[in-house]
């Protein structure tokens, strides 16, 4: 060993390396810093992304949060197919807020209170990722964006809904986590690359999350699992969705986010769902659920409006949902009624007709569409021809 690095050769080769990598380093810093904040012609083709995107926030000054009304979400389409479908966002709609928002807070207080660890669990390596991303929104995003809710103070940020202050200085991830679900109604995961050299190097793996509003999944069981194994039950997701996903994550820049919406009716509003609002083939057979069990007044066309980004400093991947519930009567009276029908059939028929059963459409889809077609009413009931 001593031979070779006193051998002239071994020096010169060391030399050329480290004045390699100096080089490299530097230019990758000039890059990043003459990166234009305006897309320029040449640009266009090939975007530019950097941190500076999730610094451009634009305050909704006057932004009166009793009178919002939550986003109309209406994501369904004629022939149900599983994809990516995902837009690009910028930063300000990172976390949206309506009226809801003291009733869905007190509700995911109580979750974090009686549920423990279903709704809400960490493992140690995401504990960075969970501080960089609370430290992003207490001292930055959430005073910026929603200054009419969110003020700093000089101990630390006042929530004029709920009148808290509360700490700049989380004392630990889970502790942080759990905060940011008590500010803000926004379900949070978070994936992380594994390290391990082999063949599942790269890929994403959740190691974080706080999930009050799932709909019939229990995160908990998902903790620590890659991508593909935490969509082992979703029809057709190996086949049609999966390594296009793994791609994307591995390569999603910092700067970039995207959204996307699902739906699902749920013969329910419960919003804290573990299991039951998806169903197996063997289930089928099994449950027939009839006719009458299905409650017209408890149904709701559920959609979560889900958006995806990196965190800049640790690198990971931030996938963040927001849930909205509408009741179908509200679907048939603006007049909805007939797509969102067509839809319901049209959920076996695309690129993963197992969604027919996985979505339970087996169970409620009949009277449901009778509902939304005007043929029956709210009770269930038939509406006479003389009442159509
Ligand atoms: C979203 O951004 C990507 C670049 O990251 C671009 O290729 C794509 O066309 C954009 N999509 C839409 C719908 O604008
Ligand atoms: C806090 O809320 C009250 C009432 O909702 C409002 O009058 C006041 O302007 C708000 N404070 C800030 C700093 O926006
Ligand atoms: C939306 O998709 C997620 C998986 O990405 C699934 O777990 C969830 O149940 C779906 N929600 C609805 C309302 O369909
Ligand atoms: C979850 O949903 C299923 C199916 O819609 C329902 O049977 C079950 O009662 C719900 N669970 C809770 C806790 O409400």
């Amino acid at each position: 060993m001593m031979d070779l690095i006193k051998s002239p050769q071994s020096w010169a080769l060391v030399l050329a390396v480290m004045i390699i990598y100096v080089c490299r380093r530097c230019y990758r810093r000039r890059t990043a810093k003459n990166s234009p904040p305006f897309p320029t012609p040449a640009s266009k083709q090939q975007p530019v992304f950097s941190e500076d995107a999730y610094y451009q926030i634009e305050p909704l000054s006057s932004f009166d949060l009793a009178n919002e009304e939550p986003i109309k979400i209406r994501p369904f389409k004629p022939t149900y197919h599983l994809t990516m479908a995902i837009e690009n966002i910028t930063i300000n709609e990172l976390v949206t807020m309506d009226k809801t928002y003291p009733d869905r807070i007190a509700l995911r207080k109580t979750l974090y209170a009686e549920k423990g660890d279903d709704v809400l669990a960490i493992n140690e390596i995401a504990a960075p990722a969970v501080i960089e991303l609370y430290t992003y929104l207490t001292t930055t995003y959430l005073p910026t964006r929603f200054p009419t809710i969110y003020s700093p103070t000089p101990t630390g940020l006042l929530n004029n809904i709920t009148r808290e202050t509360l700490s700049l200085h989380p004392t630990s991830g889970a502790s942080a986590l759990q905060t940011l679900g008590e500010w803000i109604d926004l379900d949070l995961l978070l994936l992380l690359p594994i390290q391990v050299p082999g063949p599942d190097q790269g890929k994403y793996r959740l190691e974080a999350f706080n999930t009050c509003f799932p709909s019939g999944f229990n995160t908990r069981s998902k903790l620590g699992l890659k991508l593909a194994d935490i969509h082992t039950p979703v029809p057709s997701y190996a086949a049609k969705l999966g390594k296009s996903m793994d791609r994307f994550f591995a390569s999603v820049p910092v700067g970039k986010l995207v959204k996307r919406h699902n739906w699902s009716i749920t013969t329910n509003s419960v919003l804290f769902n573990l299991s039951g609002n998806h169903m197996s083939e063997d289930e089928v057979t099994a449950k027939a659920e009839s006719w009458d069990d299905v409650d017209l007044t408890q149904t709701v066309l559920r959609c979560e409006r889900q958006t995806l980004h990196r965190l800049p400093k640790t690198g990971a991947i931030l996938f963040a949902f927001k849930t909205y519930q509408y009741p179908i009567r509200d679907l048939r009276d603006e007049g909805s009624g007939e797509e969102l029908a067509a839809a319901i059939d049209g959920l076996g028929m695309g690129n993963a007709p197992g969604m027919m059963v996985y979505k339970r459409q087996v169970v409620w889809g009949e009277k449901v569409k009778a509902f939304l077609r005007g043929e029956i009413g709210l009770d269930g009931c038939a509406i006479g021809s003389e009442e159509r």
